[in-house]
């Protein structure tokens, strides 16, 4: 009962934020993750360049950090500058569930909240990194979400052009990608 109403709520959020594209009928897809994917070469900063879709977003400069812990885990620290000038930010773990896939993780920031799927696509852990997580709901509908980052907080057309391709292969409009502001962010460093 206690999830049902997670859900629910997850999905009213959803609903408010009034970006009744990130819902589709049926079942995730199950898109190809980064072969061979080594997480320690992912660990350090990136920058949030586009996303879908903007429901939760409310500052810029959005930023997340990834450090690897001792029992394998990941810490995920998320930060991002509101406009009051403000730095807001949030902690994590992200976990393999199988490690034989391991490229497909398992986020959760809040205890008691269901823990949300971060698959990363594909990245050169140098450069860019594309981040898919998607859920079902009563086998009828799933949400999804996306992220496209960076080392650094510009990435050159070429990059973002691939990146795109590789979204829409994995059945993402790129129409829905909003981009995210990363100017002014001096402070967060
Ligand atoms: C993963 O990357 C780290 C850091 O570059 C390296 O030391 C390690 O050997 C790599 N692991 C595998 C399985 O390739
Ligand atoms: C782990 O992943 C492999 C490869 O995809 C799969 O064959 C296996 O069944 C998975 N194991 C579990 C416990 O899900």
């Amino acid at each position: 009962m206690k999830k049902t109403f997670q859900v629910l709520f997850v999905v009213l959020l959803t609903a408010v934020g009034a970006d009744s594209q990130s819902f589709h009928r049926g079942n995730c897809p199950k898109p190809s993750v980064q072969e061979d994917f080594n997480v320690t070469k992912y660990m350090g900063t990136w920058y949030e360049i586009e996303k879908l879709p903007a429901v939760f977003e409310r500052g810029k400069c959005n930023q997340a950090t990834y450090t690897l812990l001792d029992d394998g885990t990941v810490k995920v620290r998320n930060a991002e500058l509101l406009a009051n000038g403000k730095i807001s930010s949030i902690e994590g773990v992200a976990k393999v569930k199988n490690s034989s896939e391991p490229a497909i993780l398992d986020v959760g920031f809040f205890k008691g909240a269901p823990d949300a799927p971060y698959w990363v696509l594909s990245t050169d852990y140098q450069t860019y990194a594309l981040v898919y997580s998607c859920s079902n709901y009563f086998g009828l509908f799933h949400i999804d979400f996306a992220w496209m980052l960076a080392r650094t907080r510009v990435l050159t057309e070429d990059v973002v052009s691939q990146l795109h391709d590789k979204l829409t292969a994995a059945g993402v409009n790129v129409k829905r990608l909003t981009v995210s502001d990363q100017t002014g962010c001096d402070v967060m460093t």
